[in-house]
């Protein structure tokens, strides 16, 4: 091992939002077909990690960034501490991949709301890998790392590249567009959630055409041609927003909150149940914050450039 590596990074785990979000047939392998455009946000955990030569440890604490309301404490109990973690089974599995004996010792900062459609899981475990990578000085080969990602889940292949990406196939096909500039998007996060396995299901037992999906995948290639602003990438809409069932009620009562207090046309990301709508430029977010009527966790989140971020600490 190289004396030049180091013994402890930071990692900065980025949230996504799915600016638009098309679902297709069901393949084969139980998948389904996706046309999304993936969107890195500022809000984001802070994976600390320090080189161990072996075995791994993990220690999560919660930090509150929520500008207005607080997350119940049963949202922030979801969060796994055990090898359930997404982070270490990333890192477990790269040891072996990579044949390492060691290791690492974990401690996870976070902020990002679980099971909200923000991919903070997937987020995690790209940060896990970028922290192995960097501790143990190992860079797999590409194909490699991207079975490895995909196996994790459908999102960490575009956790781990970051920026505004069109993700085809389950999501792991990924088509860097142009970076939308300095966006900014008020979240909103309500104590409800949604189990996106039973939200995959419910779109398959829905009459919704082949047709409408090729339209939708159509006008998801288009836009990696041409001038992309994030409101034309939300115009593909969000399948989820039509399956949800029980909870119809309350999302369309916190879409007419937030067009209320003055976001742009809201939109769910990922299957829910976070919405998040653009702030317009010059409009200032505490004014906005001020207005919105309701007990969601809210937060102000910057569009970037890069899922994950990685510094040495001495
Ligand atoms: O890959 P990931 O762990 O995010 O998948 C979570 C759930 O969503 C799984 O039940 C999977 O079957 C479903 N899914 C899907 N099609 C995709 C991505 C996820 O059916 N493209």
């Amino acid at each position: 091992m190289s004396p030049g590596l180091p013994r402890r990074v930071v990692v900065e785990a980025r949230a996504k939002l799915n600016l638009g979000l098309a679902v297709g047939p069901r393949r084969p392998d139980g998948f389904h077909e996706l046309a999304t455009v993936f969107q890195s946000i500022s809000l984001c955990d802070t994976l600390l990690a320090e080189r161990r030569s072996r075995g791994f440890t993990l220690r999560v604490r919660h930090e509150d960034a929520a500008v207005r309301g607080r997350l119940s404490r049963s949202a922030r109990a979801r969060v796994p501490a055990g090898p359930g973690n997404l982070a270490l089974v990333a890192a477990r599995r790269f040891a072996q991949q990579a044949g390492l004996a060691g290791g690492a010792r974990f401690t996870l900062i976070k902020r990002i709301p679980v099971r909200a459609g923000l991919g903070g899981g997937s987020a995690d475990a790209a940060a896990a890998l970028a922290a192995m990578a960097a501790l143990h000085g190992v860079r797999p080969a590409p194909a490699a790392r991207g079975a490895l990602e995909a196996g994790l889940g459908s999102d960490v292949p575009f956790a781990a590249l970051g920026g505004t990406v069109l993700g085809l196939g389950r999501g792991e096909r990924l088509h860097p567009l142009a970076p939308l500039g300095a966006c900014r998007a008020l979240v909103a996060v309500p104590s409800w959630r949604v189990s996106t396995a039973r939200a995959f299901g419910k779109i398959d037992r829905s009459k919704y055409g082949l047709t409408a999906w090729s339209t939708k995948l159509r006008f998801a290639q288009r836009l990696a041609h041409g001038r992309l602003t994030a409101s034309l990438a939300m115009r593909l809409g969000n399948r989820f927003e039509t399956v949800l069932g029980d909870r119809r009620s309350d999302f369309d009562s916190l879409c007419e909150r937030l067009r209320e207090a003055g976001v742009g046309e809201p939109r769910m990301t990922g299957s829910g149940s976070a919405v998040f709508g653009l702030l317009a430029p010059r409009v200032p977010a505490g004014k906005v914050i001020d207005r919105f009527v309701g007990n969601e966790a809210l937060y102000v989140v910057r569009f970037t450039r890069s899922g994950v971020r990685l510094r040495r600490l001495p």
